[in-house]
């Protein structure tokens, strides 16, 4: 099986590092990955590029069109399935029990629903199965706003049960390190591992990204997963997993 041979930016290494793992493990012929919310492919691409199946089930057909026109551009076209739909509605679009490994990245901020899909992507997950759920850090956002100079927001979006600043915040809700482990927990997934994505990516002055980018990669890599830098990045990671059915 190939290695993806993503070079990754400083706001998606951590996410590409504890994929990794999941990858150098696919059997020949690679794994089958379904992308929720999956967007124009950013993942999707790199990972068929690897050698894997993916299908992306999103509700936009612009950003479906976007990502087929990417596949067919690397050359990934037949790994790479676009299928417009709910992520809380997979049954009859991915067979149940089906995927190694699913991604939802920043989805559940968004969907109406999210336990819902959850729901849906732990039925989709074939035991042993992984889950990669990228969600809104409300730390990070509350931060933003206070730094920003925005103080009524930040104070609105710390109070809020949903970490929104209102009815105008684009995202419908934002999450804890706790929450979100919860949220998939609710599923029966098991969580093994929560990192912070973009704990500065975000925050350094451009000078000092495009002047050093390698010290930057390794500043997130090494702050991602250490209390308190992880909860107070921008995003966060957790990979959790469909427990095997017992033998
Ligand atoms: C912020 S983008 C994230 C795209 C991609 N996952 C990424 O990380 O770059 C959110 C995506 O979720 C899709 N989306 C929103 N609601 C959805 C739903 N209920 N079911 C499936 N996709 C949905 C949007 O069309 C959009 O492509």
């Amino acid at each position: 099986m190939e290695r993806t041979t993503v070079r990754p930016g400083p706001r998606t290494a951590v996410v590409w590092q504890v994929l990794r793992r999941e990858l150098d493990r696919a059997p020949e012929g690679g794994l089958t990955i379904l992308d929720v919310g999956g967007g124009t492919g950013g993942f999707a691409v790199p990972l068929a590029e690897a050698g894997h199946r993916v299908t992306v089930v999103d509700a936009s057909p612009d950003a479906l069109a976007a990502l087929n026109r990417r596949a067919v551009e690397a050359g990934v076209a037949p790994r790479v399935r676009a299928v417009q739909g709910d992520g809380d509605a997979l049954t009859g679009l991915v067979s149940p029990g089906s995927v190694d490994l699913v991604l939802c990245h920043a989805v559940l901020e968004v969907v109406d629903d999210p336990r819902g899909v959850v729901a849906a992507i732990t039925a989709a997950l074939r035991p042993g199965g992984a889950a990669s759920v990228l969600v809104a850090s409300r730390a990070a956002a509350v931060l933003a706003r206070a730094t920003g100079g925005h103080l009524a927001a930040a104070a609105a979006l710390l109070a809020d049960p949903d970490g929104r600043t209102g009815p105008r915040d684009l995202l419908r809700r934002r999450y804890d390190a706790d929450g979100a482990a919860d949220l998939l927990r609710g599923a029966g997934l098991e969580v093994e591992d929560i990192h912070g994505v973009r704990v500065v990516a975000d925050l350094v002055p451009a000078a000092a990204a495009d002047e050093d980018p390698r010290t930057l990669l390794d500043l997130e890599l090494a702050a991602a997963a250490r209390s308190p830098y992880r909860d107070i990045a921008a995003q966060l990671h957790l990979l959790a997993r469909r427990p095997a059915d017992p033998v």
